[in-house]
């Protein structure tokens, strides 16, 4: 391409970026970027509602357990340091003595039937609630790779 034919087509393109309709139109797709959610969130958002309708029951609402029978979620140092195990105790249930935040619990978590999916949705919840915190994504493929 010749020299004066690649410099116009480079006012072109400057011309062509600078004016404002353009402009309104990178700053709205930043907007929607800005508003979709990461897959983490959505990920939370979902298993919010999976804790709220199978586990908040036992685990109640808060995170808290239920003294001396349900242990908690909040700040469970099992949960937060156990990451496989939790998946398994939630994936096919968990039952025998357990030691959660140096408190021992003897109590019988039945499988509750939830999908790879359903799990990795509410780790996530569980993992990111309550001053909880884990950045590292559980994905379903986590979930399925942990056998019983
Ligand atoms: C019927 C009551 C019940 C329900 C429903 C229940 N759990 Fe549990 N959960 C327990 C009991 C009891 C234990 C302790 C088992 C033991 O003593 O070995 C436990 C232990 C755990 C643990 C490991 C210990 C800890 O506190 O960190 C995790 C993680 C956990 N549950 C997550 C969940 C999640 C997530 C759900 C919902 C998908 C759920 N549980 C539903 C009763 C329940």
């Amino acid at each position: 391409m010749g020299k004066i034919c690649y410099s116009a087509l480079l006012v072109i393109l400057i011309l062509g970026c600078n004016n404002t309709p353009k402009k309104q139109g990178v700053s709205n797709i930043e907007t929607t970027i800005n508003k979709v959610q990461s897959p983490l969130q959505q990920s939370i958002d979902r298993g919010a509602v999976v804790y709220k309708k199978v586990c908040s029951q036992c685990h109640r609402p808060s995170g808290k357990g239920i003294a001396n029978n349900y242990p908690p979620l909040a700040g469970s140092n099992w949960l937060t340091q156990k990451r496989l195990e939790s998946i398994k105790a939630v994936k096919y249930g968990l039952k025998g003595n357990i030691i959660v935040n140096q408190k021992p619990y003897n109590g019988v978590m039945s499988a509750m039937g939830l999908n790879n999916t359903q799990v990795a949705d509410v780790m996530n919840y569980t993992m990111n609630s309550w001053g909880n915190k884990q950045k590292e994504i559980v994905t379903p493929k986590e979930v399925a790779s942990v056998k019983k």
